[in-house]
C-alpha cells in the first residue's frame, strides 16, 4: 500500500535513458515457449508484469533466469500447457501464451481474462483466429481450452487492428502448416519486434508493420539472442512530464520514429523538440498551447499516452478536445484530475479539457497503469503536496518511476500507507 508523495513545481531537467518496452518483452517472452533451445532476450525491463510472465514460464516448466537486463529462457523441457489461473488473473497479457502453446503442443488451457478498468477487453478476435487456424475451443467455468492436432494456414480478417490478437495469431501461425494471411493487422512497433525475434528463430513472417501480414509456417524454431526495442510509452510519458513541468531533458536510447504522433502534437503545442538518431531533446519554456487529440491504432496517437497527455494539458492555454477511440472506458483518471483543480468534462468518449492556471495538490488514487502516470504528472505540476495511491498499477509498467524522476530534479518519494 505504498504511495508517492510529490511536491510539485520543479521543472524536470537533465538526461536519462529509455529502457526496453514492456509491451514487446511480454509477447516475446511468451513466444520463447515455442522455441526448444535457449533464447537470450536483452533490454528486458524489470517490471511487475514481466516478473509475472517469467513466473508463468517457470510454472510451465521452462528454466528462466534474469542476468542484469537480460533474461535467459530455456523452454526445451516444458511440462505443462495449463497456464495457472492465479498468475493469469494478475496480468491480462498471459493470454499471449495461447498462440505459442497451441502452436507447439496442440493444447492450451488459460483462464478467461475478465474486463478491466479501461474497458471490456474481450478476446473474441483471438479465439476466432485460432478457430480459423483449425483449433477447437471450449469455454467453460471461466477457462478457455484450445486444442488441435495440427494448425493450418488460412486467411484471417480482423474486425479491428487489435495488437494482442495480431501477436497471438502471428505466433500460432508461425508453426502452422502453410501460409496464413492476417488482414487489418495492427502495425505497432512491438509487433514488428516480436516478428523480428521469431524470424531470428527461423520463422518466416513478412509484412509486419503494414496492415497485411503473411506468415509461412515452419516446423521448428531455434534459439537466438534478441534485444527489445525502447519503450515508446515510457519515453512519451517522460516527454509529456517535461512539457508539463516546463523543463529541458535529453532522452537517450529512444526511438524517435516510434513517437511521431506525440512529437507532432508537442510541436503544435509550442514545445521545442530535437531528434538525432536515438536521442530526443525536449525543451518547454512557456505554458503549452491547447491542442486537440484523438487516439488511434499505430501510427496514430497511442491510447496509452492519452491519460498522461490529458494531465499535461490541464494547464494549457485554451481548450483541448481529446477523443478516445481505442478503449471505451479510459477516462477513470478524469475524476482524480478534477479533484486537483482540472476543468474537464466527459461525454462518452470525448473529454473537453479547459486549461486552468494551476493545479493544486491532493490525495488521489491510481486505478490503472497509464492513468496512474497521469496523476504523477499532475502532482509534479501542482501547487503543494500530492499523494498518489495505488502504486501497484504504476509499478506494472514503470521501472522505479520515483527514482527515475528524482534523477531529473523532481521532488517525489515513495512512502508507506497512512495509518
Ligand atoms: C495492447 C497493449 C495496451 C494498449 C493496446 C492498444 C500490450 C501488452 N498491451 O493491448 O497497452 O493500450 O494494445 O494499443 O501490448 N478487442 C476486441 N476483441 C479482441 C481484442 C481486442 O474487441 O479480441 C478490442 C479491445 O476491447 C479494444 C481494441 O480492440 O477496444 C484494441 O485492443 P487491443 O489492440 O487488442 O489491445 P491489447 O492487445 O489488449
Amino acid at each position: 500500500m505504498d504511495a508517492f508523495e510529490i511536491h510539485g513545481g520543479s521543472p524536470l531537467c537533465g538526461e536519462t535513458q529509455v529502457y526496453g518496452a514492456k509491451n514487446a518483452a511480454l509477447p516475446i517472452l511468451a513466444a520463447t515457449v515455442m522455441v526448444e533451445e535457449p533464447c537470450v532476450i536483452d533490454n528486458v525491463p524489470d517490471l511487475e508484469d514481466v516478473r509475472v510472465m517469467m513466473k508463468i514460464l517457470q510454472t510451465l516448466g521452462a528454466s528462466v533466469r534474469r542476468d542484469g537486463t537480460s533474461v535467459v529462457v530455456d523452454a526445451g523441457n516444458l511440462r505443462s500447457t495449463n497456464v495457472p489461473a492465479d498468475l493469469m488473473r494478475r496480468m491480462r497479457s498471459s493470454i499471449f501464451l495461447m498462440g505459442p502453446l497451441l502452436a507447439r503442443f496442440g493444447d492450451v488451457r488459460v483462464s478467461k481474462p475478465g474486463g478491466c478498468v479501461i474497458g471490456q477487453r474481450p478476446v473474441d478476435f483471438h479465439l476466432r483466429g485460432m478457430r480459423a487456424l483449425g483449433a477447437s475451443i471450449e469455454e467453460k467455468h471461466g477457462f478457455i481450452r484450445c486444442s488441435s492436432n495440427r494448425l493450418f494456414g488460412t486467411e484471417i480478417v480482423l474486425d479491428f487492428p487489435s495488437v494482442g490478437a495480431t501477436e497471438n495469431l502471428i505466433m500460432a501461425a508461425a508453426l502452422a502448416d502453410g501460409q496464413t494471411v492476417i488482414q487489418n493487422a495492427a502495425r505497432e512497433p512491438e509487433i514488428v519486434d516480436l516478428a523480428n525475434f521469431l524470424n531470428a528463430c527461423g520463422a518466416n513472417i513478412e509484412g509486419v508493420g503494414e496492415d497485411t501480414v503473411r506468415v509461412q509456417g515452419v516446423h521448428h524454431l531455434h534459439g537466438t539472442r534478441h534485444r527489445i526495442i525502447p519503450d515508446r510509452i515510457v519515453a512519451g510519458t517522460m516527454l509529456l512530464t517535461v512539457a508539463a513541468t516546463r523543463g529541458k531533458v535529453t532522452l537517450t536510447k529512444a526511438e524517435p520514429a516510434h513517437l511521431g504522433a506525440l512529437l507532432a502534437k508537442l510541436k503544435q503545442a509550442g514545445v521545442r523538440v530535437h531528434t538525432d538518431r536515438d536521442i530526443i531533446t525536449i525543451e518547454c519554456l512557456k505554458p503549452l498551447r491547447a491542442v486537440d487529440m484523438r487516439t488511434a491504432p499505430y501510427p496514430g496517437f497511442p491510447t496509452d499516452l492519452q491519460a498522461p497527455f490529458m494531465a499535461a494539458f490541464t494547464t494549457a492555454e485554451g481548450t483541448s478536445v481529446i477523443r478516445e477511440s481505442v478503449f471505451e472506458a479510459r477516462f477513470k483518471h478524469v475524476n482524480e484530475l478534477t479533484r486537483m483543480g482540472a476543468d474537464i468534462t466527459v461525454d462518452l468518449q470525448t473529454a473537453v479539457v479547459r486549461g486552468v492556471s494551476q493545479l493544486s495538490g491532493a490525495t488521489v488514487e491510481a486505478t490503472d497503469l497509464r492513468g496512474g502516470a497521469a496523476l504523477v504528472i499532475a502532482g509534479l505540476m501542482a501547487d503543494g503536496v500530492t499523494r498518489v495511491e495505488g502504486l501497484q498499477h504504476i509499478d506494472r509498467g514503470y521501472q522505479q518511476l520515483d527514482v527515475y524522476l528524482r534523477d531529473l530534479g523532481a521532488v517525489i518519494t515513495r512512502t508507506g500507507a497512512m495509518s
